[in-house]
């Protein structure tokens, strides 16, 4: 059961898959966009696994008809040695779990590959997003504003008590997946188009966390700041029909 709605990246997964069995799949890293494609595939069961307890009611809650009695979703964290140790998966799915690990066990990321190659039996995909925060200040209208949200964002996430997402580039992910024990068969990237629901989610996300700030001064400033950069990119999504500015990838990799 196929359908178009799902993402380029899954339909570029989908394409490097090939004819190949799905067979037993792991989302390692899940999300209600990935398991509403997992539970697409034709695959002899399927575990999801979250870090948070309310990411997996929001999966439980996104699953439409897909689950089956052997399917599974998991609260766990891949710093824990036991979790779903001695498990092995035909294809494993790293859906943007990279860039999360921050939130959940940081400085773990370095080992993330090698924890999931002994599950991993025939193919692994990694999507992820190029550093866009950490950069030089981008030449584009579009790159200036998506990096000036993605760094009002993080400020907002630190000020109130959390730690961002830590995105790493592609060439981290090929060269991590190789000293793991991967063979890396294919980068792709695709560009995002992000319009106005992307931009309200980063500054609504913000507004929230800064209503915890005890500095209601600096609350108030930066909600100003945040309302300015939401009209800022608003206008220039009318103009060029979308901030093209990001770039996802897929890296496939099999173990050797
Ligand atoms: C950004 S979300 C994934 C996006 C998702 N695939 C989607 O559908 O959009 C990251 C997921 O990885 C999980 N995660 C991050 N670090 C983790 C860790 N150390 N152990 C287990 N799960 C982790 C989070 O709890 C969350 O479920």
């Amino acid at each position: 059961m196929k359908t178009q709605k799902h993402s380029a990246l899954y339909r570029c997964i989908e394409r490097l898959h090939g004819e190949r069995p799905w067979g037993a799949l792991l989302d390692a890293g899940t999300g209600v966009k990935s398991i509403r494609w997992v539970e697409s595939l034709s695959t002899t069961r399927w575990t999801a696994v979250t870090g948070a307890a309310n990411h997996a009611a929001e999966v439980r809650n996104a699953i439409k008809s897909g689950q089956r009695p052997q399917d599974r979703i998991v609260l766990g964290n891949w710093v824990d040695a036991e979790l779903l140790k001695g498990e092995v998966f035909d294809t494993v799915l790293a859906d943007y779990l990279l860039g999360a690990v921050e939130g959940f066990a940081p400085y773990f990321q370095s080992y993330l590959f090698s924890r999931l190659r002994p599950l991993t039996r025939s193919a692994l995909y990694v999507t992820g997003l190029e550093p866009y925060v950490p950069t030089d200040r981008p030449e584009t209208r579009a790159g200036r504003i998506v990096w000036e949200i993605g760094r009002f964002r993080d400020a907002c996430v630190l000020l109130t008590g959390d730690r961002p997402y830590r995105e790493y580039p592609s060439p981290w992910v090929v060269d991590s997946l190789k000293r793991a024990g991967f063979a890396v068969r294919t980068v792709k990237h695709f560009t995002s188009r992000y319009k106005e629901r992307f931009v309200n989610t980063q500054i609504d996300l913000c507004a929230s966390a800064l209503e915890t700030l005890s500095d209601r001064a600096l609350a108030k400033a930066l909600k100003e700041r945040g309302a300015a950069l939401r009209a800022e990119a608003f206008d220039v999504i009318s103009e060029e029909g979308a901030l093209r500015a990001c770039r996802n990838y897929v890296v496939a990799a099999e173990p050797v």
